[in-house]
C-alpha cells in the first residue's frame, strides 16, 4: 500500500511539476485544477462513486465523538466508499477516521468531516434569527468566525449552514435558523457568515454551506417539508437573492433542498443545480443532498425508485449524496447502461476534490484534529466574550413603558419568576451543536453574579413551558408579592422551533399567560423576558407588561446578557428580522407586501383586510426600542431626478433625545410606485447601527444606484423601470418619514 501512495505522490508532483515549471505564471485555482486532475486519472469508477458518498457516523443524528470505529466503517473506508462524514466529530476520533482512508485506502484520498454548526460549536451563540436581529454583518462575521475556530479546532472541516432561506410564516420553526422575512437583511446576514466561517482557508476555517437551495422557507401553511409553489418572480426576487449573495461572498457548498418548488424537487431540479447556479451564477464548489433527499424523490413521485433517484439528482447537478445511498450503490449499474456519463461523475468528483484540496487535506490530512489545540481552542474566555457581546446586541426592546428600564440598582428585591427564569437547557436552542446546559447562566445565575448580593434575589418557576399544572402559581405569586419587580420569563422550549417544530399557534404555549395574569393582580411591575425561536402573538403581556425583552435563545452566555441589559449595562438596539403577528390567523404577515387592488381601510368593507382585527402586526419588520429615544428630522435627497448612471443621496438627521446614550439602527426603504409588474409597498435597500452619545445629532446617508432598484419585469429581466420612487427612512418599517425621486431615461 505504502509503495502504491509512493507512486502516487511522485505521479503528482511529477506530472504537476512538468506542468508549472513550462507555465510559472499559473494561478491558485489552476494549480489546484491540475491536482485535482491528476487524482482523478488515477482513480476507477467505483473510487470516483465514492467520493461523491456522504454518511453519517453512528445510528441517529446526534454527533459521535468517541467509539471504536466499526469494521464496517473501517471496510467501507479502505474501500473508497466514503467521501464524508457528518457527525463524526472530536480531534481524536476524526483522527482515528481520517487515518484509515490515508494509510489503508488505495489512492489515500482525504476525508472531509462536516456538521451542523448553526449557532456554534462547544460555546452556542445567539440562534441566528438572533443574531440577524442585531442588524450589524460584522457581528455576525466575528460570531461565524469564533464558531470556526471550536469546530475546526475539533476536526470539522465543513459546517452545513448559513441556512439563508427566507421565511414569511413564523409557523415554519426554521425560521429561527435563518435571518428572517427580508431578502436584503438576509443577504447581508448569509454573507457575513460565509466570510466568518471561510475567512482564510489557510488559517484552519471551516467551509460554508449555504442552505436550504431553494425555497424551503416557503412551506404551505408554514409545515416543514411540505410543497412550496410561488412565481419565478417572486422566487427570483424574494427567495434567491440570500443564496445568491453566499455563492457571491465564496460559499464552497451549497445544499439542495427537500422541498418542490412548482412541481420540481430541489434536488433533482437542473434548473435550480446548474441552470441558475452553475451558469448565471458561476458556482465553482459543489453541492450536497440534505439529508436523504435524493431517496426522498421517490416519495414526492418524481423518481420510481432508489436508483432512478440516483440518476435524475446525479444528472441535474447534485455532487454528493447524504445519506440516501443511492450514488454509492446504483451509480455504477447507471454508468454502465448509459444512463449517467461518467464524464458527469469525473465532473462531481472534480468539485469535491478541488474543496479538499483548498483546505489543505492533501498536504496534511490530519491538520484539523490536533488535540492540543482542541483543548486550547475550546470555550476560551474571547469566545464567551463573543457570545455574550453577541448576545446583548440580538435582544430586542418590545415595550418599555414608562421607562421602568434600565432596571433602578437600588431596588431590595426582585422576583426571578418562570419555566424560562433558572432555565440553562432552552437558551441552548435548537441545533445547539455541543453547547452543554452546564456551561449556560440562567437568568436567575445571571441577576445573581449582576446584583452581587446588593438586592436579594427571589426565585419560582411558577409552571411548565407546555403543560396544565397551575400548582406552582401560589409560590410564584408569594414571591412576586414580597419583591418591588418581577422578572417574568417565558417563551417556548428550545424544540419547539428547528427542524420539523412547527406550531399552529404562536401563542405563549401551556399556562405562562395564566402564570402572568395572577401576577399582575401583586400589583408589582412586571418585566417580560422573552425566548423563543420565531415571532409570537403576546397580545395579552403587550398590553399589560411593563416591558417587554426579546432574547431569542441566547446561548451559553444567555443570563450574564440579559442581567446586564436590563440593568442598562448595555442599551438594547436589536431590531426585528421578521413581523409579529397579532394572531396566527394574520400569517402570513410581512412589511414587503402588495398594495392590491383594495388596500385594508376599516372603514371600507370592500377592502382587503380581516373584520375582526386591525390591518398592522402586532410589532412590525425593524422594530425595536432603546432606553434613549431618537427624532429624524431634515430627510432629503441630493437630486430629485436620476439617470441610470446618476446615483442620489438620500440623508437624515438622527439626534439621541434621551437620557442614555445608543445605538440606532437608521433604516431606509424605497417604494417603485409604477412598474411593469406590481411592487411591493416597500422594501429595505439600507440600513446604518450608529452610536449617539445624549443630546448628540449625526446625519446618516444613503447612497442609491439605479442597480438598487432593479426587479424580474414583465419580460422576466431583472432591470430597473423609469419612474416615480419614494423613498422612506425611519426607525422602523412603519415610523418613517418620505420624499420622492424620479428615475429618468
Ligand atoms: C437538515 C439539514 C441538516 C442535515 C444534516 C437535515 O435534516 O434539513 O439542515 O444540515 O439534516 O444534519
Amino acid at each position: 500500500m505504502k509503495k502504491l501512495f509512493l507512486i502516487f505522490s511522485s505521479i503528482v508532483v511529477i506530472s504537476l511539476s512538468g506542468f508549472i515549471s513550462n507555465t510559472p505564471k499559473l494561478s491558485n485555482d489552476e494549480i489546484i485544477s491540475a491536482k485535482v486532475d491528476s487524482v482523478l486519472s488515477l482513480m476507477t469508477l467505483d473510487e470516483k462513486i465514492g467520493q461523491l458518498n456522504q454518511l453519517s457516523f453512528g445510528i441517529g443524528w446526534g454527533p459521535t465523538i468517541k467509539v471504536a470505529v466499526p469494521d464496517e466503517y473501517k471496510a467501507q473506508i479502505r474501500e473508497g466508499k466514503i467521501g464524508s462524514f457528518l457527525n463524526a466529530i472530536g480531534a481524536e476520533f476524526t483522527y482515528e477516521l481520517q487515518k484509515v482512508a490515508v494509510n489503508e485506502s488505495r489512492l489515500k484520498i482525504p476525508l472531509i468531516f462536516g456538521l451542523d454548526v448553526i449557532h456554534g460549536f462547544k460555546t452556542t451563540f445567539p440562534v441566528p434569527l438572533g443574531e440577524a436581529a442585531t442588524w450589524q454583518p460584522e457581528i455576525v462575521e466575528m460570531s461565524a468566525h469564533y464558531q470556526a475556530i471550536e469546530a475546526a479546532s475539533a476536526g470539522i472541516h465543513w459546517t452545513f449552514s448559513p441556512m439563508v432561506d427566507i421565511a414569511r410564516d413564523p409557523r415554519w420553526g426554521r425560521i429561527m435558523e435563518g435571518a428572517g422575512e427580508d431578502p436584503y437583511l438576509g443577504s447581508l446576514m448569509a454573507a457575513a457568515h460565509v466570510r466568518g466561517y471561510q475567512g482564510n482557508l489557510s488559517d484552519l476555517n471551516i467551509i460554508a454551506c449555504v442552505k436550504h437551495y431553494a425555497g424551503y422557507g416557503g412551506a404551505e401553511g408554514g409545515r416543514d417539508y411540505n410543497t412550496v409553489d410561488f412565481s419565478e418572480r417572486t422566487f427570483r426576487d424574494i427567495y434567491l437573492p440570500p443564496y445568491k449573495a453566499g455563492v457571491e461572498a465564496g460559499a464552497h457548498t451549497l445544499m439542495a433542498s427537500f422541498n418542490e418548488i412548482g412541481g420540481i424537487p430541489s434536488s433533482g431540479s437542473k434548473y435550480l443545480l446548474n441552470d441558475i447556479l452553475r451558469e448565471e451564477w458561476n458556482f465553482k464548489g459543489f453541492v450536497v443532498s440534505d439529508w436523504n433527499s435524493i431517496g426522498e424523490l421517490i416519495l414526492h413521485g418524481f423518481a420510481s425508485d432508489l436508483k432512478h433517484a440516483g440518476e435524475i439528482s446525479l444528472n441535474a447537478g447534485l455532487d454528493m449524496d447524504m445519506e440516501s445511498r443511492s450514488y454509492i450503490t446504483h451509480l455504477k449499474e447507471l454508468v454502465d447502461e448509459g444512463k449517467v456519463d461518467e464524464s458527469t461523475i469525473d465532473e462531481s468528483v472534480r468539485r469535491i476534490l478541488r474543496i479538499k484540496f483548498m483546505l489543505g487535506l492533501f498536504d496534511d490530512p490530519y491538520a484539523y484534529c490536533d488535540k492540543e489545540r482542541e483543548q486550547k481552542n475550546i470555550m476560551t474566555n474571547d469566545i464567551k466574550l463573543a457570545s455574550l457581546e453577541v448576545a446583548k446586541r440580538s435582544f430586542v426592546l418590545l415595550k418599555n413603558e414608562k421607562n421602568i428600564l434600565p432596571l433602578k440598582k437600588d431596588y431590595k428585591k426582585i422576583a426571578i419568576i418562570g419555566p424560562l427564569a433558572n432555565n440553562s437547557v432552552d437558551p441552548i436552542g435548537g441545533w445547539g451543536g455541543l453547547g452543554d446546559s452546564a456551561d449556560v447562566t440562567t437568568v436567575l445565575e445571571g441577576f445573581k453574579n449582576y446584583v452581587d448580593g446588593s438586592s436579594q434575589i427571589l426565585y419560582s418557576k411558577g409552571c411548565n413551558i407546555d403543560d396544565q399544572d397551575k400548582s406552582g402559581f401560589k409560590d410564584a405569586v408569594t414571591k412576586a408579592k414580597k419583591s418591588d419587580v418581577i422578572i417574568l420569563c417565558v417563551g417556548e422550549d428550545r424544540d419547539m422551533s428547528g427542524e420539523a417544530c412547527v406550531r399552529s399557534t404562536l401563542d405563549l404555549p401551556g399556562v405562562q399567560e395564566d402564570l402572568a395574569k395572577e401576577l399582575l393582580k401583586t400589583g408589582k411591575p412586571i418585566i417580560s423576558v422573552l425566548m423563543n425561536g420565531r415571532p409570537l402573538s403576546i397580545n395579552w403581556l403587550n398590553e399589560n407588561a411593563n416591558a417587554i425583552l426579546e432574547t431569542w435563545f441566547a446561548g451559553t452566555m444567555a443570563g450574564d446578557a440579559i442581567a446586564k441589559v436590563l440593568f442598562g449595562d448595555y442599551n438594547p438596539a436589536g431590531k426585528l428580522p421578521a413581523t409579529f403577528p397579532r394572531t396566527v390567523g394574520q400569517v402570513p404577515i410581512y412589511y414587503n407586501h402588495k398594495n392590491t387592488g383594495r388596500p385594508g381601510d376599516l372603514k371600507n368593507h370592500y377592502t382587503s383586510k380581516y373584520l375582526d382585527l386591525p390591518l398592522t402586526p402586532l410589532y412590525p419588520f425593524g422594530y425595536g426600542l432603546s432606553y434613549t429615544t431618537f427624532e429624524y428630522s431634515s430627510l432629503n435627497l441630493s437630486t430629485n431626478k436620476i439617470t441610470e448612471d446618476d446615483s442620489i443621496v438620500v440623508s437624515v438627521k438622527v439626534k439621541n433625545s434621551g437620557k442614555y446614550e445608543g445605538e440606532e439602527v437608521v433604516q431606509m426603504y424605497v417604494q417603485d410606485l409604477v412598474g411593469s409588474v406590481t411592487r411591493p409597498v416597500k422594501e429595505l435597500k439600507g440600513f446604518k447601527k450608529i452610536m449617539l452619545k445624549r443630546g448628540e445629532e449625526k446625519t446618516v446617508n444613503f447612497t442609491i444606484h439605479e442597480k438598487d432598484l432593479r426587479f424580474t419585469a414583465a419580460d422576466m429581466k431583472f432591470k430597473s423601470e423609469p419612474g416615480l420612487f419614494k423613498v422612506f427612512v425611519g426607525t422602523n418599517s412603519v415610523d418613517v418619514n418620505e420624499v420622492q425621486f424620479e428615475l429618468i431615461d
